[in-house]
């Protein structure tokens, strides 16, 4: 490696999705300096793979008009609640909620457009747990796309400075608080002094086999938050989206089929034709993800077929409705014209991650994670769809005023420390053993397996990118399997075969990194109002 840069700034931004691109314009437009790292490379209109998940969201964004009568942030509350089974905080998922229009409309400020119709009021979509039409989208199904695209622009007219292919490799902490953030930017080492660095990295779909997420979504954010000191909570919670389309085979990241494709009236029926979702809830096709997802998975063992299809005979216009589904499914080599596409449950978002409260604080003063990286309670066993990006953007602005407030703190300019060697799993041994044993069924005997594979791993130097993602997949692995293994109980998206009942009680989780081992830090109920 060659001589090391260093930079100073107010606000270190790590990740460039919708909630770290959020927070950086927020914060300069409040004054801050402000420096962001993205570990992907510079993405150019027409490249094939986007570095952010944000680029893929096709849905859209959950979000109560105030000018709609039927709708209500009461709604969203409930129906966010109840898809939350038992684990969503009432008290930060109001006022997430409520801020989320005005945080719309601050993102069409900044250049997003999205779907309108002949008077320009927003077209609403449902999808599964919602009770109306409330998603608003963009170009259809490319949702993430445009608004990735309005946040970039924004980026580059506010002057902002972001270091593309550039890896944080640690969070740099003095005396219990952050000073800045260690990274290395095409090989070169650098650091960046600052009193606040937010984590905004975003999921960990790469610690499965197959996943609805882009390459770089290893778990950094959280195993950099727990080599900080930090805590993480409720990791067990990852959601498998119902209808990843299913290619023989396939590894890596698989096209998603959006659920608005069965708010739109498509719907999931077993190889011989028999619905997936009959008799299992009162929503059928529209049920809370976990639910869905559960049923489709069933439908599988009970025909011995390795996939279900989603009729969409039914969707009117589908390719101009669903354009990014329809290049997705011909990009794999099949049609969207034969009217039934094969589907599969694939691993798609972390319900939980590192610890915040409701301004994005997590317990090391001057950390702050935002987006999918962190936990505020929003999402509680099962996120309901469509309420990410509008995290992302409601906490994206707050942490902004987070760090507007710790402007001009000391920062104490520390020696920096070698990169230490981390535990490092074989990446496909890794992926073979979560897809197995920590997927949509656990029980006791299938995670001891997992987490003697993992605890065993050997220590390697997290030289380059990629050994530094095997050390966070490894430690991401490590902590969803220890919580996995201390929820002994079956809820949303975490359900043991030994432990089939839901507890009357349920409680929130924290683990910590104590030395190599993760420990259970605190538990907390979870208030019911
Ligand atoms: P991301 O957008 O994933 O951005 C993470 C950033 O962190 C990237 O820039 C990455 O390069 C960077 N990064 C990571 N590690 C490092 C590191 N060590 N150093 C430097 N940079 C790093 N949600 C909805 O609400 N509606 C939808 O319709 C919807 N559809 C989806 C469809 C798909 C296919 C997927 C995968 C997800 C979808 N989601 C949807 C979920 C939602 O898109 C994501 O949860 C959200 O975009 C996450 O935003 P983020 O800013 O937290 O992270
Ligand atoms: C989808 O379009 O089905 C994804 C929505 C989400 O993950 O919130």
């Amino acid at each position: 490696m060659g001589a090391r840069t260093e930079r100073r700034a107010d606000l270190v931004v790590i990740g460039a999705g919708i909630a770290g691109l959020t927070a950086a314009l927020s914060a300069v437009d409040a004054g801050l300096d402000v420096v962001v790292l993205n570990k992907g490379q510079r993405w150019n209109p027409g490249d094939a793979e986007h570095p952010t998940s944000t680029f893929y969201a096709q849905g859209g964004i959950a979000v109560v008009d105030p000018a709609i009568g039927d709708d209500s942030i009461d709604l969203h509350v409930t129906d966010t609640l109840n898809a939350g089974a038992g684990l969503t905080d009432p008290t930060s998922t109001r006022p997430i909620l409520t801020d989320g229009w005005p945080a719309v409309s601050q993102l069409v400020d900044r250049g997003a457009h999205f779907d309108t119709d002949a008077q320009g009021r927003f077209l609403r979509t449902r999808e599964g747990g919602h009770s109306v039409r409330r998603i608003i989208h963009a170009g259809g199904d490319a949702t993430g796309a445009r608004v990735q695209q309005a946040l970039g622009e924004a980026a580059g007219h506010a002057g902002l400075t972001v270091l593309d292919d550039t890896w944080a490799s640690d969070v740099l902490v003095h005396d219990g608080e952050v000073v800045g953030a260690a990274y290395v930017t095409a090989g070169v080492p650098g650091v960046a002094w600052a009193p606040t660095v937010l984590l905004a990295t975003g999921g960990v779909g790469h610690v499965y086999a197959a996943t609805t997420n882009p390459a770089g979504a290893t778990g950094d954010g959280i195993a950099l938050a727990l080599r900080a000191g930090a805590a993480v909570a409720d990791l067990e919670f990852v959601q498998f989206h119902p209808t990843m389309l299913f290619v023989p085979g396939a590894r890596g990241r698989r096209t998603l089929v959006s659920e608005a494709v069965r708010g739109e009236g498509g719907r999931l029926v077993d190889v011989n034709g028999q619905s997936v979702t009959a008799g299992v809830h009162p929503l059928g096709d529209l049920a809370p993800r976990d639910v869905v997802a559960r049923a489709v998975a069933a439908a599988m063992e009970r025909t011995g077929a390795d996939c279900v299809h989603l009729d969409i005979t039914g969707v009117a216009d589908f390719a101009d409705r669903f354009p990014t589904v329809t290049a997705g499914v011909r990009a794999s080599g099949l049609d969207v014209t034969g009217g039934y596409l094969p589907v599969v449950p694939g691993a798609h978002y972390l319900c939980g991650g590192v610890a915040t409260d409701g301004d994005g604080r997590t317990d090391v003063p001057g950390l702050l994670a935002a987006g999918e990286t962190a936990r505020t309670g929003l999402h509680g066993a099962n996120r309901l769809a469509s309420n990410s990006l509008l995290e992302g953007l409601v906490m994206g602005r707050r942490s902004a005023v987070e760090a507007a407030a710790r402007v001009g703190r000391r920062v104490v300019e520390v020696d920096v420390p070698e990169s230490g060697a981390a535990r490092v799993c074989d990446r496909t041994a890794l992926q073979d053993a979560m897809s197995h044993d920590v997927a949509l069924d656990r029980d006791a005997g299938g995670l001891e397996s997992v987490a003697a594979l993992l605890d065993g791993s050997p220590l390697r130097p997290r030289t380059d990118l990629r050994s530094a993602e095997d050390a966070a997949l490894t430690l991401t692995a490590r902590a969803i399997v220890a919580a996995a293994l201390h929820r002994e109980e079956s809820r949303g998206c975490h359900q043991r075969a030994d432990h089939p009942a839901t507890s009357a009680d349920p409680v929130s989780r924290q683990f910590v990194l104590d030395g190599d081992r993760l420990v259970a830090a605190r538990e907390r109920a979870v208030p019911t109002s």
